[in-house]
């Protein structure tokens, strides 16, 4: 069967990384969650004190990019995890502090060029599962299956308090509600691909979905796409 290259793009915890993650390992394909590269380059900088109150220290930042190297290893479970510098971050890089510093640094022209050319490069064989907010406009504009993930801000903050809670996190609802709107927002009014939907993306607003259907839902997209008969 031909190898075909998933986008699936749309609003912060939205959860795309798990619907993305689930579609790869029942598929075999491999699954890339290209906001954990911005992740762990927002916590490089978070740890070598290049945010200060000044704003971004965006010269160190860009002469700092060469030896910032991020890689995907799988655990013991088959789930992959982010490495920064041969670190394992992932639990690091989903903290509330580094999710509250990441929409600027999304936002630098140059850290996107960065990242999106080692996107594209993880996806030259296809046969790849990539999620994200311009993956279906900018990183594999050519993606044979592409979706747009929505469900409300307050679903979705709903569903990253229960996540970081069930993690053991302390964690406040109005706090999370806040940062997942001002992420919207940061987002959608960057001037480097800004979130939106690709013409040829189809939408799947999963605020009353459940798992399963949403899964069912993904597998007859990819099969109607891969087995047209
Ligand atoms: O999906 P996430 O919440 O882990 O993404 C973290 C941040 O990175 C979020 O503010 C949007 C940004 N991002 C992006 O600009 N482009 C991507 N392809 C993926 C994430």
């Amino acid at each position: 069967m031909k190898k075909i290259t998933i986008a699936i793009d749309g609003f912060s915890s939205c959860g795309k990384s798990t619907m993305a993650k689930d579609l790869a390992c029942e598929i075999g394909y491999i699954y890339i969650d290209s906001g954990a590269m911005y992740r762990a380059i927002t916590l490089y900088c978070l740890q070598n004190g290049l945010f200060t109150d000044k704003g971004i220290e965006t010269e160190k930042l860009r002469a700092s990019l060469p030896d910032i190297r991020i890689s995907f290893q799988l655990n013991e479970a088959g789930k992959p995890e982010t490495y920064l510098n041969g670190e394992n971050v992932e639990k690091q890089i989903r903290s509330m502090e580094v999710s509250s510093h990441v929409s600027p640094i999304a936002a630098l022209d140059f850290v996107r060029e960065t990242l999106v050319a080692q996107q594209q490069e993880m996806g030259r064989q296809k046969g790849i599962v990539m999620d994200g907010r311009d993956i279906g406009t900018t990183v594999f504009p050519d993606a044979e299956l592409k979706i747009f993930v929505t469900a409300s801000p307050e679903v979705r903050a709903r569903r990253r308090y229960d996540e970081l809670k069930g993690k053991g996190q302390e964690v406040c609802y109005e706090e999370i509600l806040e940062n997942v709107k001002q992420r919207d927002h940061i987002d959608q009014n960057r001037a480097v691909s800004p979130l939106r939907k690709a013409e040829d993306a189809l939408l799947l607003d999963n605020g009353d979905m459940s798992i399963t259907e949403q899964k069912e839902w993904l597998l007859q997209q990819f099969n109607r796409i891969t087995r047209p008969d």
